[in-house]
């Protein structure tokens, strides 16, 4: 059984947008240059670059991966590492961590790979180096990838094995996608952790000798994408400097492994993790792995956030929507929560228009049998609850699109209430072990099973058929336990997890293709499913449950470490555990990504109403410089209790300044940070004068300064009490 790539699919998509990417192809020959001594390439990006040899045994090595000021770095030195194989096996000496581990047919459970050959191809527009190896025995083929994407200074990584044998399966026990080897030295790994309610929290750690995995085994991305910066112990946090980072395109159980030898060199292995799974590799056929993204800057840690952002923008999600502005989102959960109803949703949207809002989306709560959510019932059963919408979903989808606005709807196709229809008809469908509970309110049904991938596939066509839907909201709420598939041939069942999650994707991009118009937003719980294998697939994603403002400067500020802000939707509600936060405050904080709103605006005072219309507006202008621009965050809320945040145009000709204060001091001490108060901008063009404006301040007629004061000088923190904000424009005079 052939698993379709990954890869393969994001091309076939890209084509039929029609996105020409062609424009953008670099000659392959200015980025991956074969070299004779040593034998190899070299592959620069605009910082970088990557050597790779062929040693005298016709073994791969990845020589040195850094900056580009050492390309001409020939030959051995102490950067120099060849201890670790570009695809590194089980098998040989164990001094690594194998990308790949199998074991024959006869049992032989060590690999060892011999160089067949090497060419630069063209992969969606971009020069690809691509290398084939095979075992020095057996008939297993390896072949490695390495797609460049100069301007970003990044590259992608994956791995594609084929069984040439005409007889004997190979058992694959582990695929990951690529490793990278970092020069032997000291460093420090950021990273991404949470909950939820507490997800992308910003993680700093030492990597001492020895094993440090990030992973997932719960069947979503664990509420913090796959992603990482690593630098030299001895770089501050904030200095520019050699800077390492990357991210895999994965959404099921996955590993990111950070192998630091004592002395030696640090080795990062990423790509799907083969806990609890096994592959059949059949004469003839091949297994792909994601696609794993690494790069490397000269300019530290904000620039690696800089080019990540970039290029998951531009290259990364989905080009039907790429350049598209996102709309102002309405949701109805928090408002309503299960009982969404047409008289509430007409209410609420007659508000949302006058707000300003461009997109009504109503939540969970709609379909039939959801009585509440208590008994979290009736999920799988994809047709309207008649007793809360009497005329199915028409009558709103006309009035929503009469007002101006967008209509989206919510659903969660993977899972289902055990009394859903479909459950009783087929209970075989769902994962399982006979005779265990499990999670007895909500199964996961089994997209490995292909009916269980029609029935889906033609729901949701027809569901998008018969209403005229222009968004998605496609939530996960579930980890996966038992993962039984019992009617399947036994040595496939452990191929479970990764046919799942290989349909899935089937399902979204097939839904794609059929409604082009349709823009999709992944959630899981909040945000359980934020990767780069659903960011290639949906336009954006929410982020978390917790609509506090305080505590989403935090998950925001992680989140926007690593993706950009076009990708990260923010409602404004009324939910805060701290003291009463001001509705303009809530806006602020939710204008920095995507806009919504999560609340029952019928209960808005006019007053409020008034700030959501000017603050929609202010958001309107300042949109195209938030979700496409650059992000500069200057102050950390996880050094200080202030937050800013600065997005620049691309030609650094506007600017859009957000300055928050967190909590306030105990009554008698100092008002004081214990930080600098002098904010000093970035990114804006030095000579230039430019016009700084309080937003929303219609007496503050704006104050002119060039870049070079802004940036060289700065401006004092502008914010007194606990719980202030101030948005400000920055344009060119
Ligand atoms: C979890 C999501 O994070 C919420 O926004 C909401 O869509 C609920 N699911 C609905 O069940």
């Amino acid at each position: 059984m052939r698993i379709k790539g990954f890869i393969q699919r994001l091309t076939v998509l890209i084509l039929l947008t029609g996105f020409c990417l062609q424009l953008k192809a670099q000659s392959p020959g200015d980025v991956i240059t074969p070299v004779d001594n040593p034998k190899g390439w070299l592959i620069k990006t605009k910082s970088s670059v990557y050597q790779l040899t062929i040693t005298a045994t016709g073994a791969l090595k990845p020589g040195y991966y850094g900056s580009k000021a050492q390309a001409g770095l020939g030959k051995k030195n102490p950067a120099w590492t060849e201890t670790i194989d570009e695809v590194p096996v089980r098998g040989g000496l164990p001094f690594k961590t194998p990308a790949l581990e199998v074991v024959y047919a006869d049992n032989a459970r060590d690999a060892e790979l011999e160089y067949v050959s090497g060419e630069v191809v063209t992969v969606d527009g971009r020069p690809t180096l691509k290398i084939v190896q095979k075992d020095k025995l057996y008939p297993l083929q390896v072949t490695s990838y390495i797609r460049v994407l100069a301007e970003y200074d990044v590259l992608e990584k994956w791995i594609s094995v084929k069984n040439t044998g005409a007889k004997g399966t190979i058992t694959v026990e582990n695929l990951a996608s690529g490793n990278i080897v970092l020069p032997a030295d000291e460093y420090t790994l950021t990273h991404l952790s949470g909950r939820d309610l507490f997800e992308f929290q910003l993680q700093e750690v030492p990597l001492s000798p020895g094993l440090k995995a990030i992973q997932n085994r719960g069947f979503k991305s664990n509420f913090n994408p796959p992603w990482f910066q690593v630098r030299p112990q001895s770089l501050a946090k904030d200095a520019a400097g050699p800077t390492w980072f990357g991210a895999l395109h994965y959404s099921g159980n996955w590993q990111i492994a950070f192998d630091k030898a004592f002395e030696g060199p640090l080795q990062i292995v990423g790509g799907m993790y083969f806990w609890d799974t096994a592959w059949q590799l059949k004469p003839g056929t091949s297994l792909e792995s994601p696609k794993l993204t690494v790069g490397y800057t000269d300019g530290g840690a904000a620039v690696a956030t800089q080019d990540m952002a970039a290029y998951v923008r531009n290259e990364v999600l989905p080009a039907a929507h790429r350049n598209d502005l996102r709309p102002v989102i309405y949701n109805t959960w928090e408002a309503t929560y299960y009982s969404i109803t047409e008289q509430k949703a007409m209410e609420l949207l007659k508000i949302a228009k006058d707000l300003g809002v461009e997109l009504f989306t109503i939540d969970d709560g709609w379909f039939r049998g959801r009585t509440d959510g208590r008994s979290q019932s009736g999920l799988g059963n994809w047709d309207v609850d008649k007793n809360k919408f009497p005329n199915g979903l028409s009558p709103v989808i006309k009035a929503t699109h009469d007002a101006g606005m967008k209509f989206g709807l919510w659903i969660e196709p993977e899972n289902v209430n055990p009394n859903a229809d479909i459950v009783q008809q087929h209970p075989n469908w769902i994962f399982q072990y006979p005779g265990r509970k499990g999670n007895e309110f909500r199964k996961i049904l089994n997209l490995a099973n292909e009916d269980v991938y029609q029935h889906l596939l033609k729901t949701f066509i027809t569901l998008l058929q018969e209403n005229d839907i222009d968004f998605i909201k496609w939530d996960q709420n579930n980890a996966l336990s038992e993962p039984g598939w019992p009617d399947a041939p036994v040595a496939m069942q452990r191929e479970v997890r990764i046919r799942h999650i290989a349909n899935v994707y089937r399902l979204v991009e097939e839904l794609r293709k059929r409604f082009p118009k349709v823009l999709f937003e992944s959630c899981s719980s909040g945000g359980g499913r934020v990767d780069l294998g659903m960011l290639s697939r949906m336009d954006q994603t929410w982020l978390s449950d917790n609509t506090d403002p305080l505590d989403r400067l935090y998950i925001q500020y992680g989140y926007l470490k690593a993706m950009p802000a076009n990708s990260m939707v923010s409602w404004v509600t009324s939910t805060s555990r701290h003291q009463p936060i001001p509705v303009d405050y809530r806006f602020d904080v939710s204008m920095t990504g995507v806009l919504g709103i999560g609340n029952d605006i019928s209960k808005w005072t006019p007053a409020e109403r008034e700030v959501a219309k000017s603050k929609i507006a202010l958001y309107k202008n300042i949109r195209p410089v938030v979700q496409q621009g650059t992000l500069y965050q200057l102050v950390s809320p996880y050094e200080h209790n202030r937050c800013a945040l600065q997005y620049n145009s691309t030609d650094n000709k506007r600017s859009v300044l957000f300055c928050y204060n967190l909590g306030g001091y105990l009554a008698g001490s100092q008002f004081i940070d214990r930080g600098s108060k002098t904010l000093k901008l970035q990114g804006l063009i030095p000579q230039q004068k430019y016009t700084v404006k309080r937003a929303g301040d219609d007496k503050d007629k704006g104050t002119v300064y060039t870049g070079s004061e802004l940036m060289d000088i700065g401006m004092t923190w502008p914010l007194k009490d606990a719980n202030k904000s101030q948005v400000f424009t920055i344009e060119v005079l």
